[in-house]
């Protein structure tokens, strides 16, 4: 997969897989699937470093990540989140993010928000880096939109929402994510767009899906919301195999003489 090919999938109507993804051993499980692109979100914070937001992401720890991801992987496309306010103190502060980020492993990058991002959207692009829009829930805006909530659900949020994607496509984004926004709204805003729209909470008629890594995977805690879809219990499997594993070494049963070293 490569920049090209996100606009081929939306003529052709395939749909585009996506899927976070922050470190070695997992971007190698990733590379032998079947999902088209790697996000190395900020979720991160969360995920990987257990923060309550994302807004302690930084370049620093993005760049970490990308990088494990980048060495885990061949030929996925990976896309580095642009961490909180790192796209809002100047321009050069902005592309010394992109350049790290690009030189960690990134083919391209995301960017949260439209207003007052749209010079830096076309400046990145016009950079020679591809830059993937978010708009909707913009969980790096929590403290300002006043929680994690559906976004777009009243005529005005809607008419904005519509106008800030075209927008992001007129800057020269070649994706756009919606996060948590009406299931109708999405499908318009992917209806009247050219490049795809990758929904998270957005309906079924976007032209591809994100998920958390950790979610799809039944390994966050506490959780579940209406979007996410577990594909495995791996918080009880791996409970259980941490148990089984302490009960062997408790009752002497590990390691056996097959597993230990001989003189
Ligand atoms: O950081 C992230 O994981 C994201 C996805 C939820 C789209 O931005």
């Amino acid at each position: 997969m490569n920049v090209l090919d996100f606009q081929a999938c939306k003529k052709r109507a395939e749909k585009i897989v996506m899927l976070t993804c922050y470190d070695y051993t997992s971007a190698r499980i990733v590379q032998d699937s079947d999902v088209d692109v790697i996000l190395v979100g900020d979720s991160a914070a969360m995920v990987m470093h257990g923060h309550a937001t994302t807004l302690p992401a930084d370049s620093e720890m993005m760049c970490r990540h990308i990088e494990s991801v980048a060495r885990g992987t061949r030929d996925k496309f990976i896309i580095g989140d642009m961490p909180f306010l790192s796209f809002r103190r100047s321009l050069p502060d902005t592309m010394q993010t992109v350049g790290d980020m690009m030189k960690a492993g990134a083919h391209a990058v995301k960017l949260e928000g439209f207003d007052g991002n749209g010079n830096t959207i076309a400046h990145i692009v016009k950079s020679g880096v591809p830059v993937m829009g978010h708009l909707g829930l913009t969980p790096q805006s929590v403290h300002q939109i006043g929680g994690y909530r559906v976004q777009g659900r009243d005529d005005c949020a809607a008419d904005t929402l519509r106008q800030e994607a075209l927008a992001c496509e007129q800057a020269g984004c070649f994706a756009l994510v919606l996060e948590c926004v009406p299931e109708q709204l999405a499908a318009d805003i992917t209806g009247s767009l050219s490049i795809p729209t990758i929904g998270i909470g957005a309906g079924a008629h976007t032209d591809g899906q994100v998920l958390v890594m950790q979610d799809l995977l039944g390994l966050s805690a506490d959780f579940k919301p209406k979007f996410v879809r577990q594909y495995l219990a791996g918080r009880q499997l791996w409970k259980d195999a941490f148990n089984a594993w302490a009960s062997d070494v408790r009752n002497g049963h590990f390691p056996t003489t097959d597993e230990s070293y001989s003189q």
